[in-house]
């Protein structure tokens, strides 16, 4: 296994159940502690590398075709220590509430084998391994080493405060969610949340989320909603540039956190995922408004 910084392409077995084994690089020799300094972002939207492609804000390349992944990968790597504080102070802990509807929605039963895709720090994973119990199963997948590294501490620290909890298991996988590597209808339930936006390629992304779900089996992809209504929109874009932004600008990840608005513009609205959804084979799909239409889910049923 390489480093996070240096592993070109990411494999889907480096994660051990319920731990994420520690990553050491011939390149830089480096062993990340649990809780890592921020590093200020090296790059950012002035560069001039990408002559006569548009530039947007945020982090270089995070919009550039064919160079989003490794861009946003390692955006997200750095984003990690700060990734939950924010969440919470940002969303006055709201994100908590919505990712709760997200499992509801994905219909997560006991027993069941679910799916938490682009699973960051691993909150809907954990609400998921709630919801089956221990005689279910849950996969977290990320291509983001740092976040699982993250994942995985949650999780052993969970158990440790309430052994009590009868959660099932998460097993940890490092990989990419446009080549999900799993086998057709394997999860009877799946959620993504606030990853949609981020991969390169959407259509795929839900294709692969219907692939390995069994039939009549439930996808719910959270995500920001670009909104059609102005006035959801103005004070959405509002609370990003006024509140968001300047707050991770606090932790030296103002560029960063630049990019939301420009992806949430970019990002299909409710009625064009519905349309994508059935377009890659979902029998139904149904998107709803949540947090003041601030907020998106797509429902999706294979
Ligand atoms: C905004 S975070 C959301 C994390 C978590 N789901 C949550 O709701 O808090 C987006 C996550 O998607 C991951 N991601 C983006 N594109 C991905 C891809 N193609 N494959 C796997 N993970 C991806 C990032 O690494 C990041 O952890």
């Amino acid at each position: 296994m390489q480093c996070s910084q240096h592993r070109t392409a990411v494999s889907h077995d480096t994660v051990a159940r319920g731990t994420l084994r520690r990553t050491s690089c011939t390149q830089c020799s480096s062993s990340r502690p649990r809780r890592r300094p921020v590093v200020q972002a090296t790059s950012s939207s002035s560069s001039s590398s990408n002559q006569g492609v548009e530039e947007l804000p945020g982090p270089r390349n995070a919009f550039v075709p064919g160079q989003e992944s490794e861009s946003r990968r390692q955006l997200f790597n750095r984003i990690s220590p700060v990734y939950d504080e924010l969440n919470d102070r940002l969303s006055l802990g709201q994100h908590r509430v919505w990712k709760r509807m997200a499992v509801k929605w994905a219909g997560a039963a006991p027993g069941q084998r679910a799916l938490d895709v682009c699973c960051g720090s691993g909150d809907l994973a954990l609400l998921l391994a709630a919801a089956v119990g221990q005689g279910g199963s849950v996969t977290g997948l990320d291509f983001a080493a740092d976040m699982l590294q993250d994942a995985s501490s949650r999780e052993a620290a969970a158990t440790a405060d309430a052994p009590w909890q009868r959660s099932a298991k998460v097993t940890w996988v490092q990989g990419d969610a446009l080549e999900l590597p799993f086998d057709d209808a394997s999860f009877d339930a799946a959620t993504m949340g606030y990853g949609l936006r981020n991969v390169a390629d959407i259509p795929k992304a839900l294709a692969e989320l219907r692939r390995v779900l069994v039939p009549g089996g439930k996808a719910a992809v959270l995500d920001f909603n670009n909104s059609s209504q102005p006035l959801v929109d103005s004070l959405q874009g509002l609370l990003l540039e006024q509140v968001v932004v300047p707050a991770a600008a606090s932790y030296g990840l103002g560029d960063e956190y630049r990019y939301l608005r420009p992806s949430i513009k970019r990002f299909p609205n409710g009625r064009e995922q519905e349309a994508l959804a059935r377009q890659v084979g979902f029998r139904s799909a149904v998107h709803y408004e949540i947090g003041f239409g601030m907020m998106g889910c797509l429902v999706a049923t294979k």
